[in-house]
């Protein structure tokens, strides 16, 4: 269960089907949608494994906040961290955030880990103020269907 006091006044919950296309289509506006990750397979393959889940923010019957959390047994990682652009700064992305967190603790993860584009610089400085720190580390990727390597 997702500490609700931890959350403040956003009600955090796992996705459930019908909020489907109003989290696609937040992702969207906050351009977190790529051409190559089909939202919807996305969430398909992440939602509600022992692993994994996406879980959605609500302020009143509006979903303000989402964010993709899971664990490869080893690590967390979170995906897909979005605030409604017309909620920004109302704390609604630490308690998200906090929510993601939680869920990691409650599965015996101790460390969180993150993916921020070099060109995405407003989001390091809300990450920073959470308290995360950035890490000297270099990402190598590859498409294992063998396709070229994207952005
Ligand atoms: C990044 C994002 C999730 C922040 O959501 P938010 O609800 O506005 O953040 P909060 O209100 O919870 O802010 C938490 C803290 O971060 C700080 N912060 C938030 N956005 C910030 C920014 N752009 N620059 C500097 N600090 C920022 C806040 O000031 C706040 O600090 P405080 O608690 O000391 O007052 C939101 O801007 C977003 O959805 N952006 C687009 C999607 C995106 O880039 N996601 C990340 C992909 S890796």
């Amino acid at each position: 269960m997702i500490d609700a006091a931890a959350t403040d006044n956003l009600a955090v919950s796992a996705i459930a089907d019908a909020d489907i296309p109003a989290v696609v289509a937040l992702w969207e506006r906050c351009e977190l949608t790529r051409p190559w990750n089909e939202p919807q397979a996305d969430i398909a393959r992440a939602r509600g494994k022992s692993n994994s889940d996406i879980l959605v923010g609500r302020s009143g019957n509006t979903i303000a906040a989402t964010v993709m959390v899971g664990h490869d047994g080893h690590r967390g990682w979170v995906y897909y961290v979005a605030v409604d652009p017309d909620q920004y700064k109302k704390g609604y992305g630490r308690a998200i955030m906090t929510a993601a967190e939680n869920w990691l603790r409650e599965r015996g993860i101790e460390k969180l880990q993150l993916l921020v584009r070099a060109d995405n610089t407003r989001v390091q400085a809300f990450y920073e103020t959470l308290d995360y720190e950035e890490q000297e580390r270099v990402i190598f990727a590859k498409w294992l269907d063998g396709r070229p390597m994207t952005p």
